[in-house]
């Protein structure tokens, strides 16, 4: 029997953009992930893998398709049920900066959540933001400060404490170390790490590159152009890489030795925007959105 925590089926989710145009920005998708599973998604700029997570997260409406979380839809869920889901999913966002209100203090970012669903109160919420800070590798003294006052890997430690608060189950980690030093990224990482075998977390792992991503998680998604184009282990994907755009993404990751990065070729993929807009009056053509099973538990869109 399959154990899968998050169903994503067939999604959609289109933008109407003006101008008789509608973008596709999330276009026939479907994966699944298990109970305490990392599952990455990689794909460039644009792509849609912040759409995928603001939909998983109940942000957005889907155009069509579904989101089950446990068997439920969770675009279907109204009052108590509502609340309840809310309180399982948490995002951690790219921008440590700006993800943080510069007006308040830590203490009231990480116990923001705490009181909005009542958790603890006086004492005790004092108690478990403390608590939290250490957990995230911080201290108590930080707690009485502003975001300023903190380094980019510390305000992404700030982050994860915040979206820890509340106990949540899944948490959409959308490009948490982009915006970091290199020598910090790993840090954050083997935080998450951490945090998800002592709490038995579910993650989505959001990323730009291929790099970072093979450390973290247990399967990926290639998303390009609103489409997941190949699934499979992480091992798998980097072992034997077969769309043509994964093996372009691949080559593009920068090796370690600066001899071999030099003589290395990148493998070119040209972009196909059909499908990508759907211009009223012109003909409706989309690509493809078929996985097929190549090897096990090892699938791709044909080409
Ligand atoms: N609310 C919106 N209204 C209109 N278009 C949107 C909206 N949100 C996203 N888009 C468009 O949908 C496409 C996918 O965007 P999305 O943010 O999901 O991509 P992404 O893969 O997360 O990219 P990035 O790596 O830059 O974060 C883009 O072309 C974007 O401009
Ligand atoms: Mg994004």
């Amino acid at each position: 029997m399959d154990n899968n925590f998050i169903e994503v089926i067939n999604l959609k989710k289109h933008f109407n953009i003006g101008d008789n145009t509608i973008l596709r920005a999330v276009d026939d998708v479907s994966f699944s992930i298990k109970k305490g599973e990392t599952f990455g998604l990689v794909g460039e700029s644009g792509s849609g893998k912040t759409t995928v997570g603001r939909t998983i997260m109940g942000l957005y409406t889907p155009t069509s398709g579904k989101v089950l979380l446990n068997g439920v839809d969770i675009h279907s869920l109204k009052g108590k049920g509502k609340k309840e889901f809310r309180r399982k999913v948490q995002m951690i966002f790219q921008d440590p900066y700006g993800s943080l209100d510069p007006r308040m203090t830590v203490e009231d970012i990480i116990g923001e959540g705490i009181d909005i669903f009542n958790i603890y109160k006086g004492a005790k919420r004092k108690e478990r933001i403390y608590e939290l800070l250490e957990l995230v590798g911080l201290n108590r003294e930080h707690a009485a400060r502003f975001p300023h006052e903190f380094s980019g890997g510390q305000r992404q430690r700030i982050g994860i404490a915040r979206a820890l608060a509340i106990e949540p189950e899944f948490i959409v980690c959308d490009e948490p170390i982009s915006a970091l030093d290199v020598s910090i990224q790993a840090q954050v990482i083997n935080l998450l790490i951490k945090l998800q075998k002592e709490l038995q977390l579910t993650y989505l792992f959001i990323a730009h590159d291929l790099s970072m991503v093979k450390h973290i998680s247990d399967r990926v998604g290639v998303m390009y152009l609103g489409k997941l184009v190949e699934v499979a282990k992480a091992e798998d994907l980097y072992r034997n890489p077969i769309h043509s755009y994964t093996k372009s993404l691949l080559s593009a990751i920068p090796l370690p030795d600066p001899k071999l990065e030099k003589e290395k070729s990148r493998i070119k993929f040209e972009k196909d925007y059909t499908g990508y807009f759907d211009k009223k009056g012109e003909a409706d053509i989309s690509r493809p959105s078929q996985l097929v099973e190549v090897e096990k538990d090892h699938f791709v869109v044909l080409e």
